[in-house]
């Protein structure tokens, strides 16, 4: 699929059928986080791949119950949680940018999964202790966001977005 066909029709996916990923679809999703670019090319992300249910049961039970993608970590057949290292990333003005690095490389496993019909489901509302817990994550180590990954069982409408004369100013900020 081309890159903006997949830009334009992905969508947070929160219901999976139970086929398996194959693993060189995963291998691909992957290799395309693995390419995101980072500051300093520092590369400080690092993804737990969670297949077994049992660590997908325990991965839904760090997210809070009203959070609407909990079910579906059990549902898909691969769990991908997304963590970094912030000392292997830097600040900036106050700006940590182990949080950006680590969102790109997540973005660009999105799309590659969307790219090959899988779909996935950006989860940052979690209780990142548990899973740390859950996961054997040590101390220094963030976990920055989830995602489930499978074929999807539904096919939700496009959510809105704000225009683009909402959102894009030229030549300087202007008041709204
Ligand atoms: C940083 C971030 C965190 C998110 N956290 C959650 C979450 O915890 N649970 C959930 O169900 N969806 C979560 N989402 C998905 C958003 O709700 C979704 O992207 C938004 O409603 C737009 O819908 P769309 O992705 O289908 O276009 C998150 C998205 C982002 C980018």
């Amino acid at each position: 699929m081309e890159l903006l066909k997949a830009v334009e029709e992905r969508r947070s996916i929160r219901r999976f059928r139970p086929d398996p990923v194959e693993e060189e679809k995963l291998t691909t999703v992957l290799e395309a986080a693995r390419r995101a670019p980072s500051w300093k090319n520092g590369q400080c992300w690092r993804f737990i791949v969670v297949q077994s249910e049992e660590g997908r049961r325990a991965l839904a039970q760090c997210l809070p119950l009203t959070n609407p993608g909990r079910k579906a970590l059990v549902q898909a057949p691969v769990n991908v949680v997304l963590c970094a290292d912030p000392a292997a990333s830097e600040e900036w003005e106050g700006r940590a940018y182990y949080l950006v690095d680590a969102a790109i490389a997540m973005e660009h496993l999105v799309l590659a999964a969307a790219a090959l019909g899988l779909g996935t489901c950006w989860i940052g509302m979690m209780y990142e202790e548990e899973i740390r817990r859950a996961l054997a994550i040590p101390p220094a180590i963030r976990v920055v966001a989830l995602t489930p990954l499978g074929y999807p069982a539904e096919n939700p409408r496009p959510r809105p977005r704000k225009g683009l004369d909402e959102i894009v100013f030229r030549e300087r900020w202007e008041g709204l």
